[in-house]
């Protein structure tokens, strides 16, 4: 069996110790395989779905910050009742229909900057090839059996449920009908001969799993669900359909009067992409899937369960965000409240639209989604905080030569007996151990909680700046010289280090930010952020150096409306720097 050491610091992707399927011991190092859920094809992407691609993004682009082997794998869900219907409803045959809502989603991942390196189709071949094959494990192992299925089945959930999951409720047209209590979906009752796999034999190592890896689930507090379902008998898994109700999805090896469940189909995706059934131990002992939470069960306690039936490895970790709502409602399709991701990136350009979900989704708690927010938000953290930052600092008036001007130790010494404050000083502890503590955000993609810190020393190097007013300081005077070109030294290596903190976030913004500032593409990687090197009496590669094209202000202020909460006003095309769209 396989099983990652239970002493090792709990952070994604770093050294393991593994056991390979084939028994050999390897040491995987500085490589991580990190998924997002594969998306259904029944609906267009909206923004919850960009959501959970974004934060994949943000670790993936960290990650390559830091030097590691990256891979990012995200896809569609293809198979399945409710695709099969959404495609009748559409009257195009359910390929052709699949085909054309995946490739909107790979337009929207496009448009927003979501650099996967893997994209999967579970109607792809090589797809079909591993689920038969995982299955043929299963099966010989003595873990599926054939068996009656009487229950309760939800298919927008694609999920079966026990009588304890479900609750009365009324349709649309006062008629009684039972729903899921977790997601609301309407049930229908269902008895039909299928494919069971031994899911109750599996309590015991599911727990030992989550004993050995406290950390696999994150945030704890759903990890602490988990445990809760666990503390209950676990009830056999329906893993199949009979053909006659469901063919579209993959049969049944041997058996083509059934069909494959949707979601075991589905969750085999991330070992299809790993190689599997071919090599795919390199991947796969490095793999750390992100996910809503309406579908932690499938990824917490199905898929491990699955995995160990198969002697393979569970993921190294499963990392679980909270919902969008629209005034208080999960967006969903048949309430008509989603919000279109690539409209938003018209009105707030790409990287707005990034910044915004990411600095103020959390994972623990539901967020509501209003145009207002987002422009409020842009316009004061990365309109006039951040731009305006970069603007003083490299602005003709402060700096005629357009360079990284000259640290002066004199003017700024390291004892507080120059001319700067003690507040000067906290602003550079700050700065100074943001890096660390960013990288700790990162990891355990509390990424909200990293741009709450990035922003609030971008308000101290301002509260900085603004303190000393450069502007006012005489530069014939070569005292006075040198104090500003050190305030302004300052000031330009802070913005130097949110520029690259601020890479996985937006990076087309912080491409033109650190471009502004002459630093190099070979300059912006997790090893680059040392701060302040001339403060410290080291040679500093970036002073003295010309600065960059100026390509006009970082980020344009966006229009405030008012009132109008849904319908922000579209900013005029020409508006916005080109880069930055
Ligand atoms: N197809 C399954 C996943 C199979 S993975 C083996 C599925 N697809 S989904 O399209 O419904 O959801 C994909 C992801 O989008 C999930 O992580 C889900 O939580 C996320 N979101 C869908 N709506 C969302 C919001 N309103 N807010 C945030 N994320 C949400 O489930």
């Amino acid at each position: 069996m396989v099983y990652c050491n239970p002493e090792e610091k709990p952070t994604l992707g770093s050294a393991v110790w593994v056991k390979s399927t084939t028994g050999e011991v390897c040491k995987e190092e500085r490589s991580i395989y990190i998924t997002t859920p594969i998306f259904y094809v029944n609906a267009s992407p909206h923004l919850g779905h960009l959501y959970s691609a974004l934060l994949a993004d943000c670790m993936h682009r960290y990650k390559l910050l830091q030097g590691f082997r990256s891979r990012f794998a995200t896809g569609t869900d293809e198979h399945g009742l409710k695709i099969q219907q959404a495609a009748d409803m559409a009257g195009e045959d359910p390929l052709t229909f699949c085909t054309s809502v995946s490739q909107r989603f790979r337009q929207v991942f496009g448009r927003c900057d979501v650099s996967f390196t893997d994209y999967i189709r579970t109607t792809e071949e090589r797809h079909r090839r591993a689920v038969e094959h995982f299955w043929c494990v299963l099966r010989d192992k003595g873990l599926i059996y054939k068996g009656s299925y009487e229950g309760w089945y939800s298919t927008p959930d694609e999920s079966f449920l026990t009588p304890t999951q479900v609750a009365d409720a009324v349709d649309t047209l006062g008629q009684p009908i039972k729903v899921s209590l977790e997601s609301g979906h309407k049930v229908e009752w269902l008895k039909e001969e299928n494919y069971m796999f031994r899911l109750s034999a599996f309590r015991t190592q599911l727990l030992d799993w989550l004993r050995r890896n406290p950390r696999a689930i994150q945030p704890d507090h759903f990890l602490q669900v988990v445990l809760r379902w666990l503390q209950d008998d676990l009830p056999d898994l329906s893993v199949s359909r009979p053909r006659s109700r469901l063919q579209w999805g993959i049969p049944v090896p041997g058996d083509s009067e059934h069909t494959v469940y949707v979601w075991l189909d589905a969750l085999v995706n991330y070992l299809t992409v790993a190689g599997y059934p071919d090599d795919h131990d390199r991947w796969w002992c490095v793999a750390h899937h992100i996910v809503g939470k309406d579908i932690l069960k499938f990824h917490t306690i199905h898929w491990p369960a699955f995995l160990l039936g198969a002697e393979l490895a569970p993921p190294r970790s499963v990392h679980v965000h909270s919902h969008w709502t629209v005034n208080g409602t999960k967006m969903s399709k048949s309430l008509g409240n989603v919000v279109d991701p690539f409209e938003r990136t018209q009105a707030f350009t790409t990287d707005g639209l990034r910044y915004f979900l990411l600095r103020q989704g959390v994972p623990d708690s539901d967020c509501d989604y209003t145009d207002r927010k987002v422009i409020k938000l842009l316009n004061a953290e990365l309109a006039d905080s951040l731009g305006g930052l970069l603007n003083r600092c490299t602005a003709p008036a402060l700096n005629p030569n357009q360079t990284y001007l000259p640290f002066c130790t004199q003017s700024f010494p390291r004892n507080p007996y120059g001319r700067a404050v003690p507040e000067d000083y906290h602003m550079l502890d700050a700065v100074q151990s943001l890096p660390a503590l960013v990288e700790r955000h990162y990891e355990s993609l509390h990424v909200y909680k990293a741009l709450e810190a990035i922003a609030s020393c971008v308000r101290q190097t301002n509260g900085f700046v603004q303190r000393h007013a450069p502007w006012k300081l005489n530069r014939t005077d070569d005292g006075e010289r040198r104090w500003l070109n050190s305030i302004i030294y300052v000031a330009l290596e802070c913005l130097r280090i949110y520029g690259t903190l601020l890479q996985p976030i937006v990076p087309r913004l912080a491409d033109r930010l650190l471009s502004r500032l002459g630093v190099r593409a070979d300059e912006r990687n997790w090893a680059d952020l040392e701060f302040l090197l001339s403060y410290r009496g080291k040679c500093c590669p970036f002073q003295g150096r010309k600065l960059g094209h100026n390509t006009g202000v970082l980020f344009n202020r966006l229009d405030d409306p008012g009132g109008d909460e849904q319908k922000p006003r579209n900013v005029k095309k020409n508006d916005h720097p080109k880069a930055l769209n």
